[in-house]
C-alpha cells in the first residue's frame, strides 16, 4: 500500500469503544477511547450485554470524530480494519459489522484483525523504540482477560509458548483487589495500596515459580488472599492489613511474571526483546521485574506508553496496515471470531 494512504482502526472487543486513523508510516493522525468503565463498575465486572449496546452508541461517532480530526473523507482511506476476534462476541459483531459497512459503502478493502495480534504488533510501532524493534521477540501479554508468552517471528508468524491454565494476571488482580475491599477494575487500586503495605507480613504462594516451561497459574494466590482475608472477623480487616496483602500479592504475581518470562526467554534464545502489553503492564512493580529479567540477557525491556498497552484502536489500525502491505484482506461475510487463537493468524 501508498506510503500517503491512511487506515482507519476500530475497537470494541471487550470494554473500550476505540477508533483511530494511522497513515501507512506509522503516524498517528487521532485517536479516541472511551472506557466503560463507569457503566459496569456497579456489577463488579464487564456486563456483555450492556457493553454491546455502549458500543453501538458511540463506535459511529467516535469513527466520525477521529476522521474530522485527520482530515480525511471515508473515501480517501486506504482500508478499514476492525477487531473481530477473540472478544465478547456483541461487541465484536457491533465493530466488525459497522467496519463492513463502511468498506462496502465507500468500497474500500476491508481486514479482520485479531486483537492478540493488535497486540503483539504495537512494538513495531515506528517511532515507539528507537531504532524500532526487530523480530524475533518474545511479547507478554497481561491482561484482565490474557496471560500468555508469544514469540513474534513476523507479521502472522505467532507462536504461544505459554498461557494461564485459570484466571489471567488481571483477572486475579481484580478479584484480589475486590476481596480487599476495592472498587473495579482493581488492579490501579490494589498498586496504589500496595505503596504502603509490607509484602513480607503474609508470605502468599508463588504459583509455577521454578517449574519448567511458561504456563501460568494464578487461581491459588487469589484463594491464599482470600484465606488470609477470612482470618479477620467479617468487616474488621484492619487498613495496614490491607495494604500489607496488597504488597504481598502484587511481589507475588511480580515475582511469578518475572520467573515465568524468564523461561519463556529461555525458549527463544534469539528474542531481540522482551515487551510487554496489556493492562497489568501499567503496573510498576511488574514493570521492575521484567525490567531484571531482561537485563539479565542484556536485551531492552520494551513497554509501550499505557495508553497503548491497554486496549485501543491504534494498534488495529497499524495491524490493518501491515496486513494490506502484505496483500491481505478479508471477505465481507468474515465472521467475528470470540476465540481465535494466535496460532491460527499464519499470513
Ligand atoms: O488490557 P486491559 O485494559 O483490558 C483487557 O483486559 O483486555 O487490561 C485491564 C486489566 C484489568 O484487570 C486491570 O485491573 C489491570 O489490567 N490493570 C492493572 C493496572 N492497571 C490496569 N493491574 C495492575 N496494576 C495496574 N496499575
Ligand atoms: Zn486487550
Amino acid at each position: 500500500m501508498d506510503a500517503a494512504g491512511a487506515v482507519l482502526g476500530l475497537e470494541s472487543s471487550c470494554d473500550e469503544t476505540a477508533a483511530a486513523v494511522l497513515r501507512a508510516d506509522g503516524t498517528i493522525l487521532a485517536e479516541a477511547v472511551l472506557s466503560q468503565e463507569q457503566e459496569h463498575s456497579p456489577f463488579g465486572g464487564v456486563v456483555p450485554e450492556i457493553a454491546a449496546r455502549a458500543h453501538l452508541e458511540h463506535l459511529p461517532r467516535l469513527a466520525g470524530q477521529v476522521m474530522r480530526q485527520a482530515g480525511l473523507e471515508f473515501a480517501a482511506l486506504a482500508g478499514i480494519a476492525a477487531t473481530s476476534g477473540p472478544g465478547l462476541i456483541g461487541g465484536l459483531i457491533v465493530g466488525a459489522s459497522f467496519g463492513k459497512g463502511l468498506a462496502l459503502a465507500r468500497n474500500l478493502p476491508f481486514v479482520a484483525v485479531n486483537h492478540l495480534e493488535a497486540h503483539a504488533l504495537t512494538a513495531t510501532l515506528p517511532g515507539l523504540v528507537e531504532g524500532g524493534v526487530r523480530f524475533p521477540y518474545l511479547l507478554l501479554l497481561v491482561s484482565g482477560g490474557h496471560c500468555q508468552c508469544v514469540a513474534v517471528e513476523g507479521v502472522g508468524r505467532y507462536r504461544r509458548l505459554g498461557t494461564t491454565l485459570d484466571d489471567a494476571v488481571g483477572e486475579a488482580f481484580d478479584k484480589s483487589a475486590k476481596l480487599l475491599g476495592l472498587p473495579w477494575p482493581g488492579g490501579p487500586a490494589l498498586e496504589q495500596l500496595a505503596l504502603r503495605g509490607d509484602p513480607a507480613r503474609y508470605p502468599l504462594p508463588r504459583p509455577m515459580l521454578g517449574r519448567p516451561g511458561c504456563d501460568f497459574s494464578f487461581s491459588g494466590l487469589k484463594t491464599a488472599v482470600a484465606h488470609a482475608v477470612a482470618r479477620f472477623p467479617a468487616g474488621g480487616l484492619p487498613d495496614q492489613a490491607r495494604a500489607d496483602l496488597a504488597a504481598g500479592f502484587q511481589a507475588a504475581a511480580a515475582a511469578v511474571l518475572a520467573d515465568r518470562a524468564g523461561n519463556a526467554l529461555r525458549m527463544l534464545p534469539g528474542a531481540t526483546a522482551l515487551v510487554v502489553a496489556g493492562g497489568v503492564a501499567a503496573n510498576a512493580a511488574v514493570r521492575g521485574a521484567l525490567a531484571a529479567v531482561a537485563a539479565r540477557r542484556a536485551i531492552p525491556l520494551v513497554a509501550p506508553p499505557v495508553r497503548l498497552c491497554t486496549d485501543n484502536a491504534v494498534m488495529v489500525a497499524w495491524t490493518g496496515i501491515e496486513r494490506l502491505r502484505l496483500g491481505l484482506t478479508d471477505p465481507l461475510d468474515h465472521a467475528p471470531r470470540p476465540r481465535w487463537p494466535l496460532a491460527e493468524m499464519a499470513a
